[in-house]
């Protein structure tokens, strides 16, 4: 007899859970977003056939003023498809040390682009294009060769810190002079735009290739995609392909994004607001580790008496979950499923922890 038990069977949705501040990927789909999912317009996207992912495509490369778009299942396939266009194997891709493309994606530029990295010392959103400028590798065979620069837009370790538009322009006169390419890993891009009110055209005018995610802050279940000219996105094409990302019906994905590119995007401004309230709470304990831009607060515990596990435990034990980033460092993140009861509930139970 089977073991699946009929979803009529299932019982009571789910009883609401703790304050969950660990990232904005914990969101859940809305019911219009659920309501456009089933009603999406579906046909196999490796032929290319899927209406819903084509369309989804063409208006995600016209916000960004490029040629096309492609749509990908995370974002770190994404950002690595996009380092794959840009740098061959053997060569060189230039970003900071805290970027989540040399950080969170597990090795993937090596181990699956054969593409070398360096860094330079970890500085969130206060981007220095002189400091890359230096870095920057000449072609020839005595080294390696310098391809591609990437940037992080918002920049997730850097507490969600926003480069300045102005650094990045000049970041593209440095990657101009030297020939080589510029990529935004802007999973969230939408809160930079936001938060500093850059028309996402001139964030896209700036690079060869973005990567941008659907799945944070913008409330969609999965989707990213790889934006750029059309002659790299058919290039991606194919680097997605082989790296067992090319989905068929996935048009009930995409769906998502287009419902949440309509309905989820400017309410970010509420996220943001949320986020400098509880920043705004925590203050007086001296536990910010910067200043807090959008949806992310970066805490510092360096002079508390105790440490971000014992803080994540303190805080879970009392219905709040909190990222736990490292020894010191934790990470609380506002989202579309938190709500002003959820940061008041937030902000006694933390500010009752740092208080002992
Ligand atoms: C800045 C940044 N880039 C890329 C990603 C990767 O996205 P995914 O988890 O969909 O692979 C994340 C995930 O949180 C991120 O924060």
């Amino acid at each position: 007899m089977s073991q699946l038990v009929p979803f009529a069977a299932q019982g009571a949705p789910a009883t609401p859970g703790p304050v969950d501040l660990r990232s904005d990927t914990v969101t859940r789909p809305t019911p219009g977003m659920r309501a456009a999912m089933a009603s999406a317009e579906v046909g196999d996207d490796v032929y290319a056939e899927d209406p819903t992912v084509n369309a989804l495509e063409a208006e995600v490369a016209a916000l960004f003023g490029h040629e096309a778009a492609l749509f990908a299942p995370t974002g770190s396939m994404a950002n690595q498809i996009a380092i794959q266009v840009l740098v061959p194997p053997g060569e060189e891709l230039l970003c900071d040390a805290d970027a989540h493309v040399v950080t969170y994606e597990i090795g993937a530029a090596a181990a699956i682009g054969g593409v070398s990295t360096r860094t330079w010392s970890p500085v969130g959103a206060d981007l220095d294009p002189e400091v890359v400028a230096a870095m920057i590798r000449p072609d020839g065979y005595h080294a390696v060769p310098t391809r591609a620069i990437a940037v992080e837009q918002t920049h997730n370790r850097g507490g969600g810190g926003v480069i300045p538009l102005t650094a990045l322009a000049e970041l593209r006169r440095v990657a101009d002079d030297a020939g080589i390419g510029l990529h935004c890993d802007g999973a969230r891009i939408w809160h930079a735009h936001v938060a500093d009110g850059v028309p996402l055209a001139s964030y896209g005018e700036l690079f060869d290739t973005l990567s941008v995610c659907l799945s944070k802050g913008l409330g969609a279940p999965a989707g990213s995609l790889v934006v750029g000219s059309a002659e790299r996105i058919a290039r991606a094409r194919v680097i997605r392909k082989r790296m067992g990302g090319g989905m068929r019906q996935a048009g009930i994905l995409a769906a998502a994004g287009r419902y949440a590119l309509r309905q989820h995007v400017e309410r970010l401004a509420e996220d943001h607001v949320r986020a400098a309230r509880l920043a705004e709470a925590l203050a007086p304990f001296g536990v910010l580790a910067g200043p807090v831009r959008t949806n992310i607060v970066p805490l510092d515990l360096t002079k508390c008496g105790f440490d971000a596990p014992e803080l994540g435990a303190a805080a879970r034990d009392r219905g709040v979950l909190v990222s736990v980033l490292g020894p010191r460092i934790a990470r609380l993140v506002t989202h579309h499923d938190l709500d002003d009861a959820g940061v008041d509930r937030a902000v006694e139970v933390l500010t009752e922890i740092f208080r002992h």
